[in-house]
């Protein structure tokens, strides 16, 4: 049942156009995905919906979107070129390479007993900067999106005038060499960051470490996933980043068992103070109720966008029987439905078909609308309900004499008929409503 619903998820997102491995027609590329038509619509939502709560609706933090490429020094200064490494071991009979703490007293593909001696594997990925490619700088591409917050700590405090406590947000790709990749868009080599480094004074640290554990549990909940499916986990110190003095990481019941959606550190003045000594600039803050300089200290929420994609789709699969077999539903929340609404004329009459496009042209405006008018009513609803449609307009025939269409539910089935006139605040509503 645990492989059949990650199956399931995988072969859906495939056939729907989620998400497609990356360079297909080329056998692709492992742990690199390219997501797809409603992929990308799911993505976008999940990453405005994590816009909208830490940077939108609150008062203390400000967004960023910082390069990429990345000078070697940052990654120095940030341990990264030193420390970001992994135990990579190779078994002596079939000779792949694993991750040291992943083997167990096996290798995992062919059960054999010996293995290399660990060797530190560095999973940044180098490009060469500059066009002559012996003569070139080496340039990393940025394995988290944190460092492009600290580099510019001065320069978001100094065009703002932010008063601690305060915090940089910034969504954008990272990337990781990893030995392993693995559980569809879990782990990647690709991937995206929904990053917030949060600014406070030291000695309030920890309270604001719980504070955001919390903030950030509340987030999921409110778009959807189940609570049951979510806990919070204090690391070990023997788990913890270099960087780091406490991490709680915040994780899902995946198919395969509870694994990490996203990190809560408390980063203590790591960055900014290693910053300050390789830059040779002071990037302290002006304390005015102390008349002190201080390195302020960091909390940071780090989610993966990959996997909590993963997560959402997992979380809202459903299937019930009905007349027909079975009615696969995937139950998103409305804001994170990658379409919202779907206008279905009930046949491919002329008269029917020119109101329903009419009434697309018009709700397009607001949200994303699909238009469909091939095959049976009754497989269109279940072609919508497949994707998390939350809401069918249908068009029929009495429509010609009263005006009037239904709204049918994704989840209660239920339909109500409402006045076209009426239509886009009732679906304004229903859709608000989540
Ligand atoms: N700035 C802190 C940081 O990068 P991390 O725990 O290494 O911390 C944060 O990564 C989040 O990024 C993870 O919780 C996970 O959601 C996501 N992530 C990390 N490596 C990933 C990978 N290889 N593929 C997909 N997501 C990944």
């Amino acid at each position: 049942m645990v492989a059949d619903l990650m199956d399931k998820i995988v072969s859906l997102a495939k056939r729907r156009g989620f998400v497609f491995p990356s360079a297909e027609i080329y056998g692709g590329l492992s742990g690199v995905w390219d997501y797809g038509p409603l992929g990308v619509l799911l993505k976008n939502n999940i990453k405005d919906a994590w816009w909208k709560a830490m940077v939108q609706e609150r008062d203390d933090v400000e967004g960023l979107d910082s390069a990429i490429l990345t000078h070697p020094t940052v990654l120095k200064a940030s341990g990264h070129v030193d420390t970001f490494a992994d135990a990579l071991v190779e078994c002596k009979q079939c000779h792949l390479r694993f991750r040291a703490d992943e083997i167990g007293d096996a290798c995992p593909e062919c059960g054999g007993r010996e293995f290399t001696e660990p060797r530190m594997f560095n999973t940044m990925f180098k490009t060469y900067f500059g066009p002559v490619e012996e003569e070139a700088a080496i340039v990393y591409l940025r394995p988290e999106t944190a460092q492009g917050i600290f580099v510019n700590f001065l320069n978001v405090l100094n065009t703002t005038r932010r008063k601690l406590p305060f915090g940089i947000a910034q969504i954008g790709k990272a990337f990781r060499n990893e030995i392993t990749t693995g559980n569809f868009i879990f782990r990647d080599r690709e991937f995206e960051q929904m990053e917030l480094e949060y600014f406070v004074k030291p000695g309030t640290d920890e309270e604001y470490h719980r504070y955001w554990a919390q903030e950030r549990l509340n987030w999921y909940i409110r778009y959807g996933l189940r609570a049951e499916n979510l806990r919070l986990r204090a690391l070990e110190p023997e788990e913890l980043a270099h960087y780091s003095k406490a991490t709680v990481e915040l994780e899902y019941r995946f198919p395969w068992g509870w694994s990490e959606l996203e990190g809560i550190a408390n980063r203590t003045d790591y960055d900014l103070r290693r910053h300050s000594e390789f830059s040779g600039k002071d990037l302290t803050y002006y304390d005015e109720e102390t008349g002190q300089h201080i390195i302020p200290y960091v909390i940071e929420p780090s989610a993966g966008v990959d996997r909590v994609t993963l997560a959402f789709m997992l979380d809202a699969y459903d299937e019930e029987p009905d007349k027909e077999g079975i009615r696969v539903v995937l139950r998103f929340h409305p804001a994170i439905a990658p379409i919202k609404v779907a206008v279905l004329p009930l046949s491919k009459r002329e008269p029917l078909i020119r109101v329903a496009k009419e009434i697309h042209r018009e709700l397009r405006k607001y949200w994303v609308v699909d238009y469909d008018e091939t095959q049976s009513i009754g497989r269109r609803y279940r072609r919508q309900d497949e994707i998390g449609t939350p809401y069918c307009v249908t068009v029929d025939f009495q429509t010609l004499e009263d005006n009037a269409v239904t709204i049918r539910d994704r989840d209660t089935m239920a339909q109500v008929r409402v006045p076209i006139p009426e239509l886009r605040a009732a679906l304004a509503e229903r859709l608000n409503a989540g």
